[in-house]
């Protein structure tokens, strides 16, 4: 997934104006995961994965830094999340096909909460960023 310096800009841009509710989108993100697509909730048996609890807040919190990391680090994102990488890949072992999930309900916050920032343009950014991400925490099963 290769990010264009359009997409760089947009998701940037988005990620500022997220700014500090970004630990809260987390939350609503993992809340709505959880809900939308139940199976999810297999890899946290030790959570209590009701939406507002503190291990979603807590959790939320994590995925989102890891986000902003990967941001923050755009053109190197294989390396910001390397650690996080052998993490989900070995010992984890996340079905790949959660990621798009957990990607598809991040965008649904964002447009719930940034309707008018997500332009197309915006979304289509935002998605192949989340893509990106998605495909380094699961290039390293094996
Ligand atoms: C742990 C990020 C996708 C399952 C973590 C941690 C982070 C993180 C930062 C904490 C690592 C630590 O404590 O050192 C992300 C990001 C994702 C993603 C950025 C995609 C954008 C997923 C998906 C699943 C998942 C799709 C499964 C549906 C887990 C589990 C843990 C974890 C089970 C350990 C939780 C615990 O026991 O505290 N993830 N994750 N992750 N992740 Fe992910």
């Amino acid at each position: 997934m290769v990010l264009s310096a359009s997409d760089k800009t947009n998701v940037k841009g988005i990620f500022a104006k997220i700014g500090g509710q970004a630990d809260d989108y987390g939350a609503e993100t993992l809340a709505r995961m959880f809900v939308t697509y139940p199976q999810t909730k297999t890899y946290f048996p030790h959570f209590d994965v009701s939406a507002g609890s503190a291990q979603v807040k807590a959790h939320g919190k994590k995925v989102a830094g890891a986000l902003i990391e990967a941001v923050n680090h755009i053109d190197d994102i294989a390396g910001a999340l390397s650690k996080l990488s052998d993490l989900h890949a070995h010992k984890l072992r996340v079905d790949p096909v959660n990621f798009k999930l957990l990607g598809q309900c991040f965008l649904v916050v964002v447009a719930i909460h940034q309707a008018a920032a997500l332009t197309p343009e915006v979304h289509a950014s935002l998605d192949k960023f989340l893509c990106a991400v998605g495909n380094v925490l699961t290039a390293k099963y094996r």
